[in-house]
């Protein structure tokens, strides 16, 4: 058995879900992207500039004089008590209200996502996702083998329509999806935002159905524009388990995230944590809770949104500039990412190396859907690159596609249809 080109001698030993493990041959050509010559528009990175080291220093010098011991010992496993009570502060910045006991600290959302897995997921449960969706999700919930159902995106969220199609399918063949998964705030990775409207219409078809939401939301404060909106959470309770973070609002190398869940899943989530890590590091929380205390939180908000906004109105104006008409996009009011949708004849995977050779990296749109869609989408970043390589990173790209449409049409490879887009706008 082959493993990343190599001989497998343990082949014989793995389980049956690390086959449904996804295969990282998108991650090995991107990694040549950090080469310092190519312009990345792949990644997802916060931008680390507004964070001042110094008082990261200080941050972590006044934990180990104020309480090192409690620094460097176990901890409870929902979490570091003053901690939950900053995070609570943090929900209630979007209009979420909780208490400390209804919320567990995870190692980042992303481990919250894996545990939810862990604990609801038998092989072949039913599990929806919105089309395309957050790669690090998908890749949580397959490794736990369920089926997967997509929901296609337009400019406002979810296509309630096609939800509704999915249910009653599940209802009539005796099925019931374990749960919705949904990025409602500036969807990694198409940008999108699911509108108020929406909002409801979802909470309303969840009722009917007796369906469990999963809201993932780890970008909603980075809004540039626009009225924020209700969370889910708070539309309905028990029926949504809210995941938050602060890996975009404060810095992704803590690993802080944490899930707000309906008490009896909370109990479970407790377990689930327990069997893997214990409990989430007590020093990085406690580096957390000293930045909630002494520093202006809000204002660091305000400024990476500041930093945010301006890269996303260049990535956008650059996207107008260069690229070809047969081109759409999103206009995400916040978040970190652009999604573009070429012509259906183009495929994003392909040419990626050649885009590498023009120095331009992106992210390929198929790892983002369960059934290998999106091989004519692409998933471009705009927090990480500042304003100068962007406009010069989309520059590189636009000439990449333009040779690839050339090229198509001297194949006369350009006569197929389009099998829609999320996209809502022409170049
Ligand atoms: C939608 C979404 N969920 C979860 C995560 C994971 O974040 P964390 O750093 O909290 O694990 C990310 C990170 O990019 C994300 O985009």
């Amino acid at each position: 058995m082959q493993s990343g080109g190599r001989f497998d001698y343990y082949s014989g030993l793995y389980a049956d879900r690390t086959y449904s493990m996804m295969s990282s041959e998108i991650r090995e050509l991107l990694a040549v992207t950090a080469r310092p010559d190519i312009i990345s528009l792949a990644g997802g990175l916060p931008c680390t500039e507004v964070m001042p080291v110094g008082m990261l220093t200080e941050l972590a010098e006044r934990v180990f004089r104020e309480d090192g011991p409690g620094a460097m010992q176990y901890g409870p496993t929902d979490g570091y008590a003053p901690l939950k009570r900053s995070l609570c502060m943090v929900m209630e910045e979007e209009g979420l209200r909780a208490y400390p006991e209804e919320i567990i600290i995870t190692h980042g959302s992303q481990q919250a996502l894996d545990m939810l897995s862990k604990i609801l997921l038998n092989p072949g449960d039913p599990v929806i996702v919105e089309a395309p969706s957050y790669v690090g999700a998908l890749n949580s919930f397959m490794s736990y083998q369920p089926e997967m159902f997509t929901v296609g995106m337009d400019g406002d969220g979810m296509l309630l329509g096609e939800l509704e199609s999915v249910l009653l399918r599940l209802r009539r063949s005796g099925k019931r999806a374990k749960f919705l998964y949904t990025v409602p705030n500036f969807q990694n990775p198409a940008g999108i935002t699911l509108s108020a409207e929406r909002r409801m219409g979802l909470i309303e078809l969840s009722r009917e159905h007796d369906l469990m939401l999963i809201e993932d939301n780890p970008y909603g404060l980075l809004r540039y524009e626009g009225e924020p909106l209700p969370t889910l959470k708070s539309l309905d309770p028990q029926r949504v388990v809210y995941l938050g973070t602060l890996s975009k609002i404060f810095s992704a190398g803590l690993r802080i995230g944490w899930a707000f869940a309906p008490p009896p899943l909370l109990e479970k989530l407790l377990l689930a944590k327990q069997s893997a890590d214990l409990c989430t590091s007590a020093l990085t929380q406690r580096i957390a809770h000293a930045y909630f205390q002494t520093q202006d939180w809000r204002a660091t908000v305000a400024r990476l949104a500041e930093v945010y906004r301006r890269r996303r109105d260049v990535m956008l104006e650059s996207l107008e500039e260069f690229f070809p008409e047969e081109a759409s996009w999103t206009r995400p009011g916040g978040g970190f990412f652009v999604w573009v949708t070429l012509p259906p004849y183009l495929d994003t995977k392909s040419m990626l190396a050649r885009s590498v050779e023009s120095k331009v990296a992106y992210v390929p749109g198929t790892g983002f859907y369960p059934g290998g869609r999106g091989a004519h989408e692409m998933r471009l970043n705009f927090s990480y690159p500042d304003e100068e390589e962007i406009r010069e990173g989309v520059k590189r790209l636009s000439k990449v596609i333009r040779r690839e449409i050339s090229l198509a049409r001297s194949l006369g490879l350009d006569i197929a249809g389009d099998e829609g887009s999320v996209t809502s706008g022409g170049g």
